[in-house]
């Protein structure tokens, strides 16, 4: 790839994008539930924050068994969140704000509410019937032996029929069969309509597998459930490039829009596919980094005892990756992760504003678009549930029983499931130290908060010039208004370090060089700091050594011939 090509100006590499869970972002009529005039609310708030873009988490009219992951209708809005109505005042808004809006496409499924399929099993002659992923129960059990990714098979059986339907998430949530023309139409249409409305584009959800085996086959089994994950037969499969191809040219191509496609199961040799002036997205998810504390990011209860040098390499190995490629994603949260501060700070006298700060400018300035999650900028934290009935997310209570059907004490479920839960970034917003932490003024959320003391809340925050919330602020400055040029579009190069404990980087262009270092432990580590214009800094000074969970930004005093 030509130097020139990578390093294409473009907007969305410019974005700060910021993602709203709405359920759990405020809530403006008090019945319990974020809406969309509760983030409209907000955007002041954001706006001060410095963002440039929003992702809001889905919207659309849902039975909610994922939490509008499950769409029963693309063209209509819960009415838990508000109207459509209310959707284009927030774009109209948001531009008032210097904010623009992306949303999310749920394509590979819809819910089972969706009229596409309740007409398919209604009528099994209805040209709905081909929407979805039908096939013959074999000796009246299942046709093949794959494992959903919120536990059991991924078929179920349907009434009165011999048999089952396919679904690669809930059982609420049926596969759409992709090998469809008449089904693609339908998507383009409706991505189309959604482009139309003036979004400025779409983080496409689970889209590595909408592209099945087509022989069904079952495989050995990998767990003692006699079942085997998914995955190894829908997830990133041969002849998906054709699907993607397409969607792109009928849709985000046309619009020049920004697409994120969250893609786990892409190989780092494959990036080229998916990213980059041919790729099918502008930019994709990587989980290499993120999932690093369990063996496979929907399994739990199969964790790792991993080192920072790890973490490390699976951070640079991404962004070189991104960088051969095209451009790609930062980030350290989102609503399916618990919070950074629990997950990659083990020691809990640093899951604290000294380590949210440490994590924030240690992730920020790599190579590709930030994404901050709502709430990741207090430095938010995992709550501690006691019992299982306290949880919401569907995975959380798969993950809970699939953790003591593999032998795992009661005990030791409920820790896996504390330490891994989507409900840790899904509690209600603290906003202030308030009644409710201002989430809304009185009415019981529809999940419990993290802590009911609101110790942690936004209004606090802003108020005080060595917050987290400052923090953020100030990288956001730094990357999109004093350093753009070396931030965003300068290259990136990891640093060597005597210990595997700091994670070090520069950023540089012809004339100016930036280095983020990172002490990624509770004990100091010595590293010679480089001479130059301290930025940022999350403790008081600079010694000979790093501090415990220390971070430095310096931009370094550069002769020509070091850069
Ligand atoms: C994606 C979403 C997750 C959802 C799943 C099924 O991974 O991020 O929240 O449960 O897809 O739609
Ligand atoms: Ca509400």
């Amino acid at each position: 790839m030509p130097k020139m090509e990578k390093n294409r100006h473009a907007w969305w590499k410019e974005a700060v994008i910021y993602q709203v869970y709405p359920k759990s972002f405020y809530d403006s009529n008090n019945d319990g539930i974020g809406d969309i005039q509760g983030i409209i609310a907000k955007l002041p708030y954001l706006q001060e924050l410095g963002i440039t873009m929003i992702w809001v988490s889905p919207f659309y009219q849902s039975p909610m068994a994922d939490n509008g992951y499950d769409i029963a209708d693309y063209y209509a809005v819960n009415p838990d969140f508000g109207d459509m109505q209310d959707v284009e005042n927030l774009i109209a808004c948001a531009k008032e704000h210097g904010i623009q809006v992306m949303i999310d496409l749920v394509i590979n499924h819809t819910s089972d509410e969706h009229p596409w399929f309740t007409q398919a099993l209604a009528q099994p002659q209805s040209k709905y019937r081909d929407y979805y992923i039908f096939k013959p129960a074999i000796n009246d059990a299942p046709p093949n032996n794959w494992r959903s990714i919120f536990g059991g098979s991924a078929w179920e059986k349907v009434a009165g029929e011999a048999c089952y339907y396919l679904h690669t998430f809930h059982r609420k949530q049926p596969d759409l069969n992709w090998e469809n023309p008449a089904l693609r139409e339908e998507i383009y249409a409706m991505i189309t309509w959604w482009l139309e409305k003036g979004i400025a584009g779409f983080r496409v959800d689970a889209i590595t597998f909408i592209k099945k085996d087509q022989d069904y086959g079952s495989l050995p089994a990998d767990g003692i459930d006699g079942l085997v994950s998914i995955k190894w037969k829908s997830r990133n499969r041969p002849g998906i490039e054709v699907f993607l191809n397409e969607l792109k040219e009928r849709t985000f191509q046309r619009f020049g829009c920004v697409t994120v496609g969250e893609a786990p199961g892409v190989p780092l040799a494959d990036y080229g596919q998916f990213i980059g002036p041919q790729g099918y997205f502008d930019m994709i998810f990587d989980f290499h980094a993120a999932d690093i504390d369990v063996e496979n990011g929907s399994e739990w209860f199969r964790r790792r005892d991993w080192t920072v040098k790890e973490f490390k390499q699976a951070l640079f190995a991404s962004q070189q990756a991104f960088i051969a490629s095209g451009w790609g994603t930062t980030f350290i949260e989102n609503h399916d992760q618990p919070r950074a501060l629990s997950k990659l700070i083990r020691d809990p006298v640093f899951q604290n504003e000294t380590g949210a700060k440490a994590l924030a400018a240690m992730y920020f300035f790599m190579h590709g678009t930030p994404f901050i999650y709502q709430g990741q900028e207090l430095g938010m934290k995992n709550f501690n549930r006691t019992r299982i009935e306290q949880f919401d997310d569907i995975s959380s209570i798969d993950n809970y029983h699939r953790a003591l059907t593999e032998g795992f004490t009661s005990a030791q479920a409920l820790e896996f499931i504390n330490q891994r839960s989507r409900d840790n970034s899904r509690t209600p917003f603290p906003w202030a130290k308030t009644i409710n932490g201002g989430f809304n003024s009185g009415a019981q959320p529809w999940l419990e908060f993290t802590h009911r003391d609101f110790e942690i809340n936004a209004e606090e925050q802003r108020h005080r010039s060595d917050s987290v919330f400052h923090f953020y602020q100030r990288l956001i400055q730094l990357r999109n208004l004093e350093y753009p040029e070396v931030l965003i579009y300068g290259n990136f190069s990891p640093l060597e370090t005597h210990s595997d404990d700091i994670v070090a980087y520069a950023r540089h262009t012809d004339n100016q060089r930036l280095i983020s270092i990172t002490n990624m432990s509770n004990t100091p580590l010595s590293y010679v700091i480089p001479v130059g214009e301290v930025l940022l800094n999350n403790y008081d000074s600079i010694d000979s050594n790093l501090k415990p969970y220390q971070t430095i930004i310096i931009k370094e005093c550069v002769t020509n011939e070091q850069v």
